[in-house]
């Protein structure tokens, strides 16, 4: 051995807590272990057949070769126009860029807004990703505690409080909500913008699942209230809605200087997003699917709404319902009290001893908390919640 060791920055980089039990999960199946997987951030169904028929005409055409960084114009274009018809929100073709998914694009963002030191708040629960990323941009994390008895929603208050108390100069916002399935109202929006606004805050607004929405849910972005489109970067796609999961493309909509630095970052880190996926991504904005759309949200609803009936009749587990994406975030705080064991724990003994593959809502930021995916057939999430069960009633036998 050499005796040389990756540099400390990258060291503190920490390995997905998600990943972790999906290996775990893996290694347990390949022993022939029937695991049922609700640990998974993937739609079940397939992407689309004209979105996957436009990337295979791409690469029998020969389009594939690169592209502009920022992503093909036909594609910004076609991007701008779907921000406004699907969210409302007006952008130039200049004003939007092709990423290579939307982990991509907000490392883009962050890497083009945050200065070294900054510090940058995020709500808990909050995605596994964003710490890092924001590390990596060389920020720091301040992490606004979760509040589940709000809907899991921050009152403005308590946001301008700790952008105060901190110097926060930028904030990560994802609704609808991985893993809570929250969805803000206007007027909370409206809120953060004005925070925002009396602070100087940029916003980084995740909304990759905007489109899976429930009951009288409503998406709104940050950069569609007033005093909100200046300092808001945008962040979106069809991974979710469409499973362009692997296809890796996404959306990143800002004014047009936020826009030109992110290229920049973007065709010397990345050069162009895939050019056969950005062929696919078009199609999709060009041709909605509104058939295809009802069905993935039909079965989206029949699926939530049996975890919350199902969860909410297991003693000491209780799941506020979901108003958007496709995650449940079970309460099980009485049980892990009682037994004197964190949600990691819990989430270890639901795998090794129900096979039932879950992630603790400590990656969350969201302590004694469970994570179940529902992008996953009912036959499986029946067998889930009997094998959660199980797991509660453990020490009842
Ligand atoms: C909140 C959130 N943002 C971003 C992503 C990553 O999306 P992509 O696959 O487009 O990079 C995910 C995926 O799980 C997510 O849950």
């Amino acid at each position: 051995m050499s005796g040389l060791v990756p540099n400390a920055r990258s060291r503190r980089i920490e390995a997905s807590a998600t990943l972790a039990i999906s290996a775990r999960a893996a290694a347990l199946k390949a022993e022939g272990h029937d695991v049922v997987s609700l640990g998974a951030g993937e739609p079940d169904a397939p992407t689309p057949e004209p979105i996957a028929n436009a990337g295979i005409r791409a690469i029998e055409t020969g389009d594939y070769r690169y592209t502009a960084a920022a992503g093909t114009p036909a594609l910004r274009a076609a991007g701008a126009v779907w921000f406004g018809s699907e969210f409302g929100l007006a952008y130039e073709p200049s004003e939007v860029m092709v990423s290579a998914g939307a982990k991509a694009a907000l490392h883009m963002a962050l890497a083009a807004v945050i200065e070294p030191g900054d510090k940058v708040l995020l709500l808990a629960p909050h995605w596994v990703s964003y710490p890092t990323l924001i590390r990596v941009a060389g920020g720091e994390v301040v992490t606004l505690p979760a509040v589940p008895e709000q809907g899991f929603v921050h009152d403005r208050d308590a946001v301008a409080r700790c952008v105060a108390e901190h110097g926060i100069r930028g904030m990560i916002l994802n609704f609808p909500n991985n893993p809570s399935g929250a969805v803000a109202t206007r007027e909370q929006i409206q809120d953060i913008v004005d925070v925002a606004n009396e602070h100087d805050l940029w916003l980084i607004s995740d909304e990759i699942y905007a489109t899976l929405l429930y009951d009288d849910a409503r998406h709104i972005s940050p950069a569609a209230v007033p005093g909100g489109r200046d300092r808001t970067v945008v962040v979106n796609g069809f991974t979710k809605s469409h499973t362009l999961t692997g296809w890796r493309t996404s959306f990143l909509a800002a004014p047009a200087a936020v826009v030109d630095v992110c290229a920049r970052i973007q065709s010397q880190v990345l050069g162009n997003p895939c050019t056969i996926s950005q062929a696919a991504m078009l199609e999709a904005c060009k041709t909605p699917l509104p058939d295809e759309q009802e069905r993935r949200m039909t079965a989206f609803n029949e699926r939530r709404n049996f975890l919350v009936d199902s969860i909410n009749a297991i003693d000491g587990l209780a799941l506020q319902a979901p108003r958007g994406s496709f995650y449940a975030l079970v309460d099980a705080r009485p049980i892990c009290e009682a037994r004197g064991i964190d949600d990691v724990a819990a989430c270890k003994q639901l795998l090794d001893d129900h096979l039932l593959a879950s992630v603790p809502g400590s990656a969350f930021a969201i302590p004694g908390f469970i994570r179940l995916s529902y992008a996953a057939d009912m036959t499986q999430l029946e067998k889930g919640v009997a094998r959660l069960r199980a797991w509660a009633e453990a020490d009842k036998r």
